[in-house]
């Protein structure tokens, strides 16, 4: 961590801030009660001249090992159609939309010719991607399983001239089923050559494609539920896919969880009288199809796989239309990688949202498993899932198994930000008053319902979470918020008020000005520690870094950002086992000056920095926590290319070879002017040509020249 201190020419006068830090850590030495925690995570604590611990003291916390040094130049901000990486990194393709998973296919046209077999192909938009070592239960870096989710489509490129409409909005079923075998998850092994080179094993029996007709379960307490039935799912315990997977877990005995975000935006009502509150609180209105239909439910000759993409209440009851279908959808999928016959298990536990992904604390032996989700709409909600059965590590190669036992039974809460940099966990249970009589069936099905009556914190949009392995605090990507509705679409609402945990509003552009509301343009990262145990219900936050041009006035850039790690709209975030943290961007706002990119850093700890009042449009200021401003432990380590979403990222064990995707470069082009031609003319620059073919999304890796580990 770097030790520059934040801007801070509007604090330093300010007596009222002093007051508030004493509040907090007075509040502190309340809390702390428990012993474990120590004050050393107060924010503030430097201000007041306390020297802050070691963390090393916390549970779960690896003191061992000396925290990771980055070690690489970093990268420029780049519009080129190319992806840019530090002097002595090179990367490759290895798996690109259309790709054979099995021998004997034909190589993808990239011309939107179809040859029937997408359930064998790579999906479109990889996101999350993770690494499963082959043998399993060894730390192999030379093979492996890799999973990752196909989240959505570019549908201009997948087809030969675009999506097909018959007229009246019907659909060709060999374009509705294409689209719908083109997003799910795949499973694919792959090796490194003895020339070092990774590949795809074609010949693999793991290797396997989970789209939105594979047949999955329904687990844990919405299983059985009569807000379950459909007509392909009579009992409401068997269903169909899993659609618009982006973020990803992976579960300390040896599985995948993908995270179902828009799956709501594929859906349509007929009219009016198919609306109600509990479909409208998740985004499904007959007002307008949401921003993903692509009229699944109308194809030629469809059969019920196909339409039940309407959830319109054209029959009798449940059994007779899909005015259920939404209830199959919004969960974290169970995926076991070693294992292409386990059918994929949908842990309702863990609650019905946008889901990003699903992201653990380090298993501790005796004690309950702790993991994090987050909602990505606009003032959506963080959320936390405490396992009833305490962690046995022999069950570290159980396999699906191990989410019956720890993912079926616990508790979900929701987070509540509170303004004196402190926070609550409120328990979604169905003895919460608060929740009003919600049953468990309820509350993991209308999650966010329940969270809203816990009054859980509306946040700018959660997009991925982590774990730093270092010391047990949590770190979550808040993307943007625009204000008003122009957004990108999702869900949300009206604009929300500033607040501590979410608390600029300002107008973005070159000349950004925080005199003009217009919503948290660039994003932020929130993090926080729990107090004392993992599980506990209250926790400390502060802000680990605003995103910001670095042109902009300190008022808004908050964290004092320059041009070697200046950065907007953060969303993929992860943490390898170093604690080396990544951020990845999926930015419009700063699209004018550089392609979304991936930055490293070493992030600090929670009250690193102080507090800050944060200037706004009413003439108001919010009372903000800020983590010391990031200077070099924050830099960026890869530009993509245009038009591209920068999204998943993972290492093999030996932290040698990287797994990045590259999703959906040339998505603000067509078939006249396709915005980028990566993959195409792929070198060691990985460059396009523009214009001589169509885009493609794809995993590349990244390897160091000298074959050493990855940024450090
Ligand atoms: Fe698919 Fe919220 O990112
Ligand atoms: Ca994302
Ligand atoms: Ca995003």
């Amino acid at each position: 961590m770097s030790h520059h201190p934040i801007e801070d020419s509007n604090r330093s006068n300010n007596p009222e801030i002093w007051d508030l830090l004493e509040q907090r850590v007075t509040r502190r030495s309340v809390l702390k009660s428990g012993g474990a925690m120590a004050i050393t995570s107060a924010s503030g604590l430097s201000l007041l001249g306390l020297s802050a611990c070691s963390s090393d003291s916390d549970g779960g916390a690896s003191g061992e090992t000396p925290e990771p040094r980055l070690a690489f130049t970093p990268v420029a901000k780049s519009l080129e159609d190319r992806v840019i990486l530090p002097p002595g990194y090179s990367a490759r393709v290895l798996y690109a939309l259309g790709d054979p998973l099995v021998d004997g296919l034909p190589e993808y046209p990239n011309d939107g010719s179809d040859d029937g077999n997408w359930d064998r192909r790579a999906g479109d938009h990889h996101d999350a991607i993770a690494y499963f070592p082959l043998p399993k239960g060894t730390q192999n870096s030379d093979r492996g399983v890799l999973v990752m989710n196909h989240e959505a489509l570019t549908d201009i490129y997948l087809h030969e001239n675009g999506p097909t409409d018959l007229g009246d909005g019907v659909r060709p079923l060999a374009e509705v089923i294409k689209e719908q075998f083109a997003h799910g998850v795949a499973v694919i092994e792959v090796a490194r050559s003895g020339t070092g080179d990774w590949a795809v094993d074609r010949s693999s029996d793991l290797n396997r494609r989970w789209h939105v007709n594979s047949e999955m379960e329904i687990s844990g307490p919405a299983r059985g539920s009569s807000l379950m039935t459909t007509p392909l799912s009579p009992n409401g315990i068997t269903t169909f896919g899993t659609l618009n997977d982006c973020g990803h877990g992976v579960t300390p005995w040896g599985t995948y969880l993908a995270g179902e975000e828009n799956w709501f935006a594929y859906f349509k009502l007929n009219s009016t009288g198919d609306d109600t509150p509990q479909l409208a609180r998740y985004g499904i209105s007959s007002a307008s199809p949401g921003f993903n239909y692509r009229g699944w439910d109308t194809p030629a000759l469809g059969s019920n796989q196909q339409r039940r993409f309407n959830a319109s209440r054209t029959g009798a009851s449940a059994a007779n239309d899909f005015r259920n279908e939404p209830h199959h959808f919004g969960y974290a999928v169970e995926i076991d990688p070693y294992n292409p016959n386990a059918k994929p298990k949908k842990r309702t536990a863990i609650g019905r949202l946008s889901h990003e992904g699903v992201w653990f604390a380090p298993a501790v032996s005796g004690q309950p498993l702790v993991a994090y989700t987050g909602d990505d709409s606009r003032n959506e909600y963080i959320f936390k899932f405490v396992s009833d059965v305490a962690w046995n590590p022999a069950d570290a190669s159980l396999g699906i198994e191990g989410g019956d036992k720890y993912l079926d039974a616990g508790t979900l809460y929701a987070a509540r930000f509170n303004g004196d940099g402190t926070g609550d966990w409120l328990p979604l249970t169905p003895d919460n008053p608060d929740l009003m009589g919600m049953s468990a069936a309820e509350i993991a099905i209308y999650s966010r319902i329940a969270a809203d009556r816990a009054g859980a914190t509306k946040m700018d949009r959660p997009e991925w979470g982590g774990v730093n392995p270092r010391n047990g605090e949590v770190y979550f990507a808040l993307t943007n918020s625009s204000s008003g509705s122009s957004g990108r679409g999702q869900g949300g609402g009206a604009s929300q008020p500033r607040d501590a945990a979410n608390p600029r509003s300002y107008t973005g552009g070159p000349d950004g000005d925080i005199t003009t509301a217009g919503g948290n343009v660039n994003g932020h990262v929130i993090r926080w520690r729990e107090n004392g145990v993992q599980d506990a219900v209250t926790f400390v936050w502060d802000i680990y870094a605003f995103g910001a041009r670095a042109d902009y006035a300190a008022a808004i850039n908050l964290s004092n950002l320059d041009d070697t790690n200046d950065f907007s709209s953060p969303d993929g975030l992860w943490f390898d086992k170093r604690g080396i943290l990544w951020l990845q961007t999926d930015d419009g706002a700063y699209t004018d000056t550089t392609n979304c990119m991936m930055l490293a850093a070493t992030p600090g700890t929670v009250g690193d920095g102080g507090s800050f009042n944060v200037p706004g449009a009413d003439g108001e200021t919010v009372t903000t926590f800020i983590g010391d401003a990031p200077g070099e432990s924050l830099r960026r380590f890869l530009v993509g290319v245009r038009g591209c979403e920068i999204t998943g990222v993972e290492t093999t064990p030996d932290y040698r070879t990287m797994f990045v995707n590259i999703q959906h470069p040339g998505e603000r082009g067509d078939l006249t002017d396709y915005q980028s031609s990566w993959p195409y003319a792929a070198d060691a620059t990985l460059a396009g040509t523009v214009g001589s073919r169509r885009p493609r999304t794809a995993t590349i890796v990244i390897t160091r020249d000298d074959g050493g580990e990855i940024a450090v």
